[in-house]
């Protein structure tokens, strides 16, 4: 089914108007990670097929993004897909284990595996192409993020050759090789702007880049290292006219760097609350956040008053689009997520 809709209706969006700091008449939410397991829908469409394979199918793509769009009447969709998606894509051995998150067959270790990280074009993921292109024409006036990971969270598990706690062969290679961490975060920033525009140029409204590790650096180091490669996987899109929205946890100490890596909205974990987080980053940025995702699994009443309260500090931002500190937890009650976008609807129309 193809909806007609006028230009405008999407353009004048409550979650578009938010990230260009002009005020909508509500405030946006979305969440992060808002497709997935704690839907049974999701987990009835994902029965038997694997993660990457799920990826790879347009039609489920498209199910499986507008599922949460449906059911909960969030403000955007995002892209059902996955940061690794288009490492696979250019020949990397990967997987993604379930209960696990990605585990890389060879880890990245050499000069030598700069050889295995070739540019991406959109010839690489025709199934992005297509699943974007049929979501865009299925959501009408509803806006479809696209997304990538950046280079440091990206340099991560390829480096680790899995999820890591203490990054320390990321942090070895970067501290004790400049030169070969620097061309590896130059190919992922490469690959991650080229996998964002991709998507954007089939349609999506938005992007988010999600530096999702990044927090694990002090801030001298985040400027020294990994600031000019998002920066650069950042300005990959930025004559495309879309907002870009630069998100990780655990950076309140790297805000305002993050901010200046040129992203419009800045996502901030639930650790810094909004108003503050805004002082950190500017007045030239919108922010998107924070509600800590334990909050799902309070009771009622005080669910409602932290999403009330999360509100009120956005207020005091130029900008806010509502939404997790972090992704839904695959156990969290699909009806506490149903409570937050509706006292964020009403509280703030
Ligand atoms: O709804 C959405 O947010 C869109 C889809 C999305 C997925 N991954 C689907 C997915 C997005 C935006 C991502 C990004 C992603 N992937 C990040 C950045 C966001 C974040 O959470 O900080 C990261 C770090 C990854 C890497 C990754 N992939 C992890 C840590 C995991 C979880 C492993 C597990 O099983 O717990 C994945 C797998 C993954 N990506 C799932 C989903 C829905 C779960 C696997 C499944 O459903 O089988």
């Amino acid at each position: 089914m193809h909806r007609v809709t006028s230009p405008n209706a999407l353009s004048d969006s409550p979650f578009l108007r938010a990230c260009r700091r002009e005020r909508p008449a509500r405030t946006p939410v979305w969440f992060m990670r808002q497709a997935g397991r704690s839907l049974p829908e999701y987990r009835a469409v994902r029965e038997g097929i694997s993660m990457l394979d799920s990826c790879a199918r347009p039609e489920l793509v498209t199910e499986i993004t507008l599922q949460p769009v449906r059911r909960y009447g969030v403000d955007a969709a995002i892209f059902y897909s996955d940061i690794v998606v288009p490492l696979k894509a250019i020949g990397v051995d990967l997987d993604i284990v379930p209960g696990v998150g990605p585990v890389v067959a060879e880890p990245f270790r050499t000069l030598k595996d700069l050889d295995r990280l070739p540019e991406l074009t959109a010839a690489d993921v025709p199934y992005v192409v297509e699943a974007v292109r049929l979501l865009v024409a299925e959501l009408a006036a509803t806006p479809l993020i696209g997304f990538a990971g950046a280079p440091y969270t990206l340099a991560s598990y390829l480096v680790e050759g899995g999820p890591s706690k203490n990054h320390e062969r990321t942090k070895a290679l970067m501290y004790g090789d400049p030169q070969l961490w620097h061309a590896l975060a130059g190919r992922l920033a490469a690959i991650a702007g080229a996998f964002l525009r991709v998507q954007v140029e089939a349609g999506a409204s938005a992007v988010q880049l999600f530096d999702s590790w990044v927090g694990a650096l002090p801030l001298a180091d985040y400027v020294e290292y990994v600031q000019p490669h998002s920066a650069a996987a950042l300005a990959a899109v930025g004559d495309l006219g879309v907002p870009r929205i630069h998100f990780g946890v655990g950076t309140g100490e790297l805000l305002g760097a993050m901010g200046d890596a040129g992203a419009e909205v800045v996502g901030v974990d639930f650790r810094v609350a909004l108003d503050e987080a805004s002082r950190r980053i500017g007045p030239d940025r919108a922010v998107q956040g924070n509600l800590d995702p334990a909050m799902l699994f309070a009771p009622e009443a005080v669910l409602e008053q932290r999403v009330r309260q999360t509100l009120e500090a956005g207020r005091r931002a130029p900008g806010h689009v509502f939404n997790l500190g972090h992704g839904v937890p695959p156990n969290a009650d699909p009806a506490a997520l149903q409570r937050v976008v509706d006292v964020v609807h009403a509280a703030s129309a």
